[in-house]
This record gives structure tokens, sequence and C-alpha cells, in this order.
């Protein structure tokens, strides 16, 4: 992380873990909806890399679309005010849908998002996240496939950003007080 300067603490997951992780999902994910057609829908902006790496393993029938929510702004708070940026392209009717996020926080976001998906008639609505931070919670949502339980702290990289910076890490580390404390 040299070239990050002092804006990181610490590597939490390195990209190896972050790889390794994702080859035990991806066979699960495969096993689980052996023979059916899966329509994989990542949250944006967050979701990217997951996304990518996730679905490069995936051997079965599997379709990508994607939506843009937010509920962060650019602080280091969920607010619980969620938008929608950019809606699917994708009828839901029928299909087997697996919403794939980054990190679930507060749980907020997917909270709503997952009752706004079921409301379009798909036949399963699935989440999987990279990470999950379970002390942050403030509403349980049933998460079918997680990489790692994470303590409550500031993390980016890997999709995840500070103010849209550091999204591009290949791995997940902590951020520095100082950088977000001014
Ligand atoms: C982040 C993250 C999740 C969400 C989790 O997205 O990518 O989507 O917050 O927080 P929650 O569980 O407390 O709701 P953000 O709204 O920052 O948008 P982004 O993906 O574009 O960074
Ligand atoms: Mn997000
Ligand atoms: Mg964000």
């Amino acid at each position: 992380a040299a070239d990050m300067g002092d804006d990181l603490e610490r590597v939490l997951l390195s990209e190896e873990q972050l790889h390794a992780r994702l080859d035990e999902i991806a066979a699960q994910i495969d096993a689980d909806y052996a023979g059916q057609q899966l329509l994989l829908v990542g949250v944006l902006k967050g979701a990217v890399m997951v996304m990518a790496d996730l679905a490069r393993r995936l051997r079965g029938n599997v379709s990508m679309d994607w939506m843009a929510v937010s509920s962060y702004g650019s602080g280091t708070k969920s607010s619980g005010v969620v938008r929608i940026l950019k809606d699917l392209d994708t009828d839901l009717t029928g299909r087997h849908v697996l919403i794939v996020e980054d990190i679930i926080d507060s749980g907020l976001t997917l909270s709503w998002l997952l009752s706004n998906l079921r409301s379009r008639g798909p036949a399963s609505v699935e989440i999987a996240t990279m990470l999950r931070k379970p002390e942050a919670a403030k509403v349980e949502v049933p998460v079918r496939y997680v990489g790692f339980d994470i303590p409550t702290e500031f993390v980016v990289g890997y999709g995840l950003d500070y103010a849209e910076r550091y999204r591009n890490l290949p791995f997940v580390g902590t951020l520095a007080p100082h950088v977000y404390q001014g």
C-alpha cells in the first residue's frame, strides 16, 4: 500500500483472500442454481469488482444487470435514504435473481432493495455480499452468500469508496482516521 501514502491503516483482506473466497462462493452458487437461468443484479457502484470477479467464476447460465442506488452520499455514515439512480433493464417476472453487493453495513440499502425487487414478481431473490458488518446492522437482511464478516471499521477498496476514491484497490483496507476526520 506504499502508493496510498498514509491514507490506509492496514490491509484487512488481501486480493488472494478475496479471490479464494470467491472460488468457494461461485462453486456454491453453481451448485445451488444448477440447470436454472440466473440473473445477477449488481448494485452500482460498489459491487463492480465483486460482480466481475464472481460472474467470471460461474459456469452456469448467467445474465448480468445493474441498478444504481445510493444511501451514503459522500460521508461515512448510512443515511437510510435510498434513491434509485438507475433502474434495471430486465423484467424480473419469473426470474431467479441474485443481488450482488460489496458490503452490508446498516442493511438499510439491501432491506429496501430486497422488497423492491420482490414486488416485481421474480421466481426467487437471494443476496450475495462480499463483506458484512454484523455489529453495524440496523435491520436484519437474509443473506444467502457472505464473503467475510468484518469489524465495524471504515473500509475501502475492492469497490468500496470514501468520497469516490479507493474503489480501484484490489484489496480491502482500513482507512486512517485522519483521512475522514479532515
Ligand atoms: C454502499 C455499499 C452498499 C451500501 C451498504 O453503497 O456499496 O451498497 O452502502 O450500506 P448499508 O448497509 O448501510 O445500506 P453507497 O450508497 O456508498 O454507494 P456506492 O456503492 O456507489 O459507493
Ligand atoms: Mn453500494
Ligand atoms: Mg459508497
